[in-house]
């Protein structure tokens, strides 16, 4: 048995989270995770918030244990309402990325816990100033949107510098992961790319065979997948994006996906469109645009195994990853091989 600060704080067994990933991290998923020892985050941008009301309540119905919700704070009001939905829940955890959390006094009210997710040292601190229990860490190796330190960097640089629980993500997939991050200055390791290739994950099969037969070289980075840095599957599909030039055409169809999503009507479309025109590619809408691309290429490969158009996003631990164990097997077999880590360690002290 390993007890960290971040078992205490969460009430948890073992101290590994489950990533946010939209799509993926279905309510049977999250609640997997907490049912076998872990923190499960179940992941909300995606969702309305109806949605975001009836996952919780899935996962209720599947766990007496602690979970959380995971939301992009960029999504603005639609990120406002799920989190609303969320305080009223009163779910014991938020887990936030990419804004300024309001909601941090308001979620220790009832009793609740606010984690912060973070690829930057800078944002770290911040989080830890505005008074977050709790950060997630994200490293280059990471599935999706790392940036360019890895975690062997980030990690021992953040615990220099914050005195709140590090949770640290990209890269882990065992045991022996676990008590490097341990030593590190982690209280625990929060896991995307691992947990997606598990049994009860519902990422399609197509995409799960490819990546038991990736190795560690073969996912690829680009801003191109959904206009911001990410890290995917290397496939024919990722290879042309990465390689071709600014997707404008990926980008209007984004826009159009958004005006669908947000029930946009035309002339706010055309508006939207002509606004995108005057301005760079780093615009918000712009990024917005390619977001919604992205998202709908991510659809296509988690719930359609389509090879021709989908993108799958994945961390370089693919090239460990060789078996589609149930979650609870994995747990056991990365807390069995952690502590045997740890004792190996230990005894080498003179
Ligand atoms: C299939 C998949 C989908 C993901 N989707 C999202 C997402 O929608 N939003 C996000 O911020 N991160 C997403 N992530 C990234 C995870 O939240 C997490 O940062 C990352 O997986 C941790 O590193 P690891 O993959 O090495 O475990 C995704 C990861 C995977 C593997």
């Amino acid at each position: 048995m390993i007890k960290t600060r971040m078992t205490d704080l969460f009430g948890c067994k073992h101290p590994i989270m489950l990533a946010g990933m939209n799509w993926v991290t279905t309510p049977e998923l999250v609640a997997a995770v907490c049912n076998a020892g872990g923190l499960g985050i179940f992941a909300t941008a995606r969702c309305t918030p109806e949605e975001t009301r009836k996952g919780i309540n899935e996962i209720r119905k599947l766990t007496d244990k602690p979970f959380g919700i995971n939301q992009l704070l960029i999504l603005g009001q639609v990120a406002r309402d799920t989190i609303q939905v969320a305080i009223e829940e009163k779910v014991p955890v938020i887990n936030y990325t990419l804004g300024k959390p309001w909601f941090i006094d308001e979620v220790h009210k009832y009793g609740g816990r606010v984690i912060g997710t973070t690829a930057f040292v800078k944002h770290a601190i911040k989080a830890a100033e505005l008074g977050c229990d709790a950060i997630v860490v994200t490293g280059a190796e990471a599935a999706a949107h790392g940036e360019e330190a890895s975690t062997l960097i980030m990690l021992p640089i953040v615990a220099s510098k914050v005195k709140i629980p590090i949770i640290s993500a990209g890269g882990y997939g065992d045991g022996r992961g676990l008590a490097a991050a341990l030593s590190l200055g982690a209280s625990a390791i929060s896991m995307g790319t691992r947990f997606a290739l598990t049994k009860e994950s519902t990422v399609h099969e197509h995409f799960k065979q490819l990546c038991l037969k990736a190795t560690e070289n073969d996912t690829i980075v680009s801003t191109k997948f959904d206009g911001m840095r990410g890290r995917a599957l290397k496939t024919p599909v990722t290879e042309r994006i990465a390689k071709g030039g600014f997707p404008l055409v990926e980008a209007f169809r984004g826009a159009y996906e958004t005006k669908q999503l947000f029930n946009l009507s035309w002339p706010k479309f055309i508006g939207m469109s002509f606004s995108m025109m005057g301005s760079d590619d780093q615009h918000p809408l712009w990024v917005q645009a390619r977001q919604a691309a992205g998202y709908r290429r991510h659809t296509l490969a988690i719930y359609d195994g389509n090879m021709k158009e989908g993108i799958y996003f994945a961390g370089q631990i693919l090239g460990a990853c060789n078996d589609v164990p149930t979650v609870a097997e994995l747990i056991d077999r990365i807390m069995v091989e952690a502590e045997a880590t740890l004792k190996k360690t230990y005894s080498m002290l003179a």
